[in-house]
């Protein structure tokens, strides 16, 4: 590598209705890889992502936990940026695409594309609840399969048989918020007309090497199939940006979400006073490169939509579009009823997040394939390979023997520089397997390499040497630190933090691959620190057993009911309704609307509630009072404190009215 290159590297936007969990740390992790290579390899590389905010899920699910969807994306992000950060994938700028960035970016490229002729307008007809007053996206209708009558299906596919069909073919189609069936409707859209670009995109494909064989098959079948207008508005209520003349109809999710990538660039390079840098990465200058890695399931957005947005706006068009395939577990699509849908904050409860990245890395290459974590091999492969094999040489030659040596390294004679030899000679051949994505071949020849020392250290018996010959032991393990090293380095990139810890302990400057060969000689390493220990069946077992069950806790807040607002007795049972008293109530200062209320649950003892009662009662008349309270509530934190239930009442404003049990009840009872 000789001069410097510019890359801006992307990973999808995860939405910001759910938690991240497995499936999408394929995809982090192997991006978070790659941009890691490139840094260690002197490359100016930036790494972009942001919560994808918008659409009717998110609106939904906000409005189903009682905030505001901007509160509900505020607070998923940072959950996102947490358990991302936890995994070490190292972003540059992690944004929303409910910026003002985004909106700026979103709206120029609309009216650019509308200016330019672009955009088509006409009515459509839709499935529209009219109890909701929204229109229904087939995800949010449920009803028979048309083929094969299973009940209780999407709007979209049946899971049962797995045909695709649209949601007027739905029989008996309801709306899954609330059962209603639903109407159908017309309202006026907006269009990309996306043959407008067909030329421009199939040159844009076929011209590029960075999209995979595999990849350019699927474009061909969709050029063949013929490119229809892309629907890009949706009515209110919506959550998302308004359509510039518009007062209720909003850009579709998709429209702005890949125009997220560009506003969290722009983000930072305004934020360290380099917006020129956007715009040689967006607009001018073609050796800056922009690069996707994307899962399967979203190719048709970025191989045809977003090229098309960006063709269409005078904008660059991305480099490279890299796609994996999906993660299933144990062989099979990740079951929340398996406990296999695994949520990243759970595998961290009980797992160093290296052992993820070490074993992704040795599935991933630039297949779209899927990749199965099997966990009999995970134990496997970390406990023999990461651990038995490449862990082992440090533990073996850093550890008691160099302690006895005063953790001193001597010269390394041409014997030492012979073994060393075929690892320095695997650079080139390193580079370029990170560099084409085959992590799983790179992480191949390392262990082969390790493999080559530890033999080494095996037949020179250093344990032995060290009691009657120090010095030659100490050549020993001379040479296996050396060669560890190394190892270390191409290592870099999957497993930085363990990395970090083997810099700090053979006591070398950071690794990178310039200075491969700046052999350790009369050098002093620092006493031996436990790097990482083997993996435990319990840990695993522990893992499944939590996803079970955080998923039908997750499942309970969340979901919208299926098809009716019906509960099963199980669910009902999982309500603690409880007669309270209320023995303190007083205003709160910053918010009209609240009381503070502490209400005695007998032997439960007190909680405090924050309702929202003040405009029907007075804090002073509510002393004494009996009510019922939801006491098995999750804690909410709010600005003023903790919220310990929830106190049961019903109307609105000033006819709000408390339910208050009927007869003499003792506090704490709970309601049968
Ligand atoms: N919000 C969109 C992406 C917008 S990009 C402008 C989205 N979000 S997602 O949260 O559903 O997925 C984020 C990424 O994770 C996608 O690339 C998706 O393919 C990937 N994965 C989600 N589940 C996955 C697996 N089970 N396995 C591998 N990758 C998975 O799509
Ligand atoms: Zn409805």
């Amino acid at each position: 590598m000789t001069h410097k290159e510019h890359i801006l590297v992307t990973a999808a936007l995860p939405y910001a209705n759910g938690s991240i969990h497995l499936g999408h740390l394929v995809e982090y992790i192997q991006t978070d890889i790659w941009v890691r290579f490139h840094k260690l390899l002197g490359n100016e590389a930036y790494f972009f992502c942001a919560d994808d905010t918008h659409g009717t899920p998110i609106m939904i699910a906000a409005r189903n936990q009682g905030i505001s969807p901007e509160e509900l994306i505020e607070k998923v992000k940072k959950e996102h940026y947490h358990d991302l950060s936890s995994f070490q994938i190292d972003f540059t700028n992690y944004h929303s695409t409910n910026s003002e960035e985004n909106r700026e970016l979103a709206t120029g490229i609309f009216l650019k594309l509308s200016e330019k002729g672009h955009i088509a307008k006409r009515e459509i007809e839709q499935a529209y609840c009219e109890h909701d007053k929204i229109f229904l996206p087939d995800r949010f209708i449920k009803g028979t399969c048309p083929k094969c009558k299973a009940a209780d299906q999407y709007g979209d596919s049946c899971e049962v048989c797995g045909s695709t069909y649209s949601s007027t073919e739905l029989l008996e189609p309801r709306c899954s918020l609330c059962g209603t069936p639903p109407v159908r409707r017309t309202s006026l859209h907006y269009f990309v007309k996306l043959q407008d670009f067909e030329a421009r995109l199939q040159e844009w494909y076929q011209q590029d090497q960075h999209i995979s064989p595999a990849v350019a098959k699927k474009m061909e079948e969709w050029f063949q199939a013929g490119l229809k207008d892309w629907d890009i508005s949706r009515d209110g209520p919506y959550f998302g940006f308004l359509i510039p003349g518009e007062s209720d109809k909003y850009f579709y999710v998709w429209l702005d979400a890949p125009v997220g990538y560009m506003a969290s660039a722009l983000h930072y390079f305004r934020s360290i006073g380099k917006e020129e840098f956007f715009f040689r990465f967006w607009k001018s200058d073609p050796d800056w490169k922009i690069y996707h890695f994307i899962g399967k399931d979203i190719m048709y957005f970025h191989t045809l939509f977003w090229p098309a947005q960006l063709l269409g706006a005078d904008y660059k068009t991305p480099n490279g579009v890299f796609v994996h395939g999906f993660l299933t577990v144990n062989g099979e699509k990740m079951s929340k009823s398996k406990g296999t849908f695994i949520l990243a904050s759970t595998f961290l409860r009980h797992l160093d997040s290296s052992y993820l990245r070490f074993y992704f890395a040795g599935k991933l290459s630039d297949s779209l394939d899927d990749l199965d974590l099997s966990f009999e091999d995970f134990l496997n492969r970390i406990n023999s390979d990461l651990v038995g094999n490449l862990i082992n040489i440090f533990s073996r030659s850093g550890g008691a023997i160099a302690k006895k040596l005063d953790y001193r390294l001597s010269a390394l004679d041409s014997a030492g520089k012979a073994i060393l030899e075929p690892i320095i000679a695997k650079k080139e051949a390193m580079i370029s397997l990170l560099e084409q994505r085959q992590y799983a071949r790179a992480l191949r020849e390392i262990l082969a390499l390790g493999n080559l020392i530890n033999r080494y250290i095996n037949d020179r018996e250093p344990w032995k040497l060290v009691q009657e010959k120090p010095e030659a032991a100490r050549e020993v393990i001379t040479v296996a630190l050396n060669g560890a090293r190394i190892l270390a380095l191409y290592l870099k990139p999957i497993l930085p933090e363990l990395v970090q810890k083997i810099e700090k302990q053979l006591n070398c400057p950071p690794l990178t691959y310039a200075n491969l060969s700046s052999f350790l000689e009369n050098h002093t390493i620092l006493p031996y620190e436990h790097l990482l220990q083997r993996v435990d069946q319990k840990s695993i077992d522990a893992i499944l057993e939590e996803s079970k069950q955080t998923l039908q806790e997750k499942t309970a807040q969340t979901t919208p009911k299926g098809d009716s607002s019906l509960i099963s007795l199980q669910e009902l049972q999982r309500s603690e309704l409880r007669v309270g008293e209320i023995v303190e109530a007083k205003e709160v200062a910053g918010a009209d609307k609240l009381l503070q209320l502490t209400i005695n649950l007998g032997e439960l003892g007190n909680r405090n509630v924050f309702a929202g009662i003040r405009i029907a009662y007075q804090a002073s008349a509510l002393i004494g009072k009996k009510c019922v309270v939801v006491s098995n509530l999750e804690p909410r934190k709010m600005r003023f404190g903790v919220s310990e239930a929830m106190i049961l009442a019903t109307g609105e404003g000033e006819s709000l009215s408390l339910v208050i049990p009927d007869r003499q009840a003792k506090n704490g009872d709970r309601l049968k």
